[in-house]
């Protein structure tokens, strides 16, 4: 009994931190974070996940496991096993998961704590009922759920989660793995992105090329990002130029399965561009869609996904082509198609094995790794399209 009365306090605490930064000013922001308890008991964990059972498992990426749980206040949770070793401290691990609590926006799934007992570290998220975009996306017996109004839907919020990412959150976060697996699905289909400052937990550590290693992220990844390891936000840009024409198409980056013209869906995307053909990529599973509203986003999608990086939109810009009526879109130029292998070769199914150096060891400066600040120069002095200015 007293430990039940025990959890209802730790959560109501939670729960009045979380109403409290609901009406947030900066200056609660840092007394707000302090005051939480960011740490969940291993035990607390192993109850509510029924010992990390296969059965609660939800999934496995390349961090590790990840395990439904209920809470004895009946609140669901999905927790995280970071199975990588990342060789941080406690101390800066807890300051980064103090960062990444702060970092909240209605389009980014909420993290609720962390657990730093036994030999794995944990981070512990709200659930999400309807798991993630490509259980939807890429199943036939489901994509006609995902009619187009909630597609331009999702295309409109994980736009604006990324620009919160990238313009508003207390630090810049460059997600490095968007991707359809880590785009969640509220209970009505909203969007939120998930695994969002992940990198930041594993300091020096190439960790986007791990991940993308164990899970295949291959065809998402900005080939100058691939090729030399060079990070911006404007490589997290290219990642959500293929995932707007993933959702356009209700098909994957790359599907060999469709014949060599349409394998890769950016080259074929180009080519039906070129030949005024664009809408023929449209999901034959919808019965119905915005005409407008899907050309705009094939043609979105390939001006995010330019070779040169200086001609793809920031997402601000992003942002107002798709909530402006009147922003003309420039005319795409050619994609970059090639070099998003990188140093990399596919082997079977979704993994893909290093040839030769790795990406991490590579001589440039802007090398990839957690949070250089030379990295986040670069990222800033990228020049967009569009000089327009929403006045921040
Ligand atoms: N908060 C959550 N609520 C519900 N389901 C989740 C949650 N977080 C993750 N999942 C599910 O667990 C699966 C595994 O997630 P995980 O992030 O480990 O792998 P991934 O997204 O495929 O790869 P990566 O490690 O590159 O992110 C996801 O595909 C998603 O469906
Ligand atoms: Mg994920």
């Amino acid at each position: 009994m007293s430990c039940l009365s025990g959890l209802r306090a730790f959560w109501e605490k939670r729960l009045r931190a979380c109403s409290r930064t609901a009406g947030k000013d900066a200056a609660d922001d840092d007394a707000v974070a302090d005051s939480w308890d960011l740490f969940f008991e291993l035990r607390i964990l192993q109850i509510a996940t029924n010992s990390f059972s296969e059965l609660n498992k939800l999934g496995h990426g390349g961090f590790g496991p990840v395990y439904k749980g209920l809470m004895p206040s009946g609140q669901q949770i999905a927790v995280k096993k970071l199975s990588v070793d990342s060789r941080q401290g406690l101390r800066e691990f807890t300051n980064e998961v103090k960062l990444l609590l702060k970092t909240q926006h209605k389009n980014l799934v909420t993290l609720l704590g962390c657990c730093a007992e036994g030999p794995e570290k944990m981070l512990v998220y709200e659930y999400l009922p309807n798991k993630s975009l490509d259980y939807f996306l890429f199943d036939k017996s489901k994509s006609a759920s995902l009619d187009w109004t909630t597609r331009f839907r999702i295309v409109t919020g994980v736009a604006r989660g990324l620009l919160y990412l990238h313009e508003e959150a207390p630090e810049r976060i460059i997600h490095r793995d968007i991707k359809a697996s880590n785009i969640l699905l509220d209970e009505n289909l909203n969007p939120k992105i998930s695994d969002f400052g992940l990198a930041r937990l594993f300091p020096g550590e190439d960790t986007h090329v791990n991940t993308f290693r164990i899970s295949g992220t291959h065809g998402y990844m900005a080939p100058e990002y691939a090729m030399h390891g060079y990070l911006s936000v404007k490589t997290d840009v290219f990642s959500y130029g293929i995932l707007v024409l993933e959702i356009v198409s209700g098909r994957k980056n790359h599907d060999g399965q469709l014949g060599a013209e349409k394998a890769d869906l950016l080259s074929y995307t180009w080519m039906l561009h070129q030949k005024g053909r664009a809408l023929e990529l449209v999901d034959p599973s919808l019965t119905k869609f915005n005409n407008d509203e899907a050309a705009m986003c094939i043609q979105l999608g390939l001006l995010c996904c330019q070779q040169t990086v200086a001609e793809r939109p920031d997402m601000n810009t992003v942002h107002l082509m798709l909530s402006s009526d009147s922003f003309t879109l420039p005319r795409p130029g050619k994609p970059g198609i090639q070099g998003r292998g990188g140093r990399w070769t596919t082997t079977t199914g979704s993994t893909a094995t290093r040839t030769n150096a790795t990406a991490s060891t590579n001589t440039g400066s802007t090398k990839v790794s957690g949070g250089s600040s030379f990295v986040e120069e670069f990222s800033r002095n990228s020049i967009s399209v569009s000089s327009i200015d929403e006045g921040r």
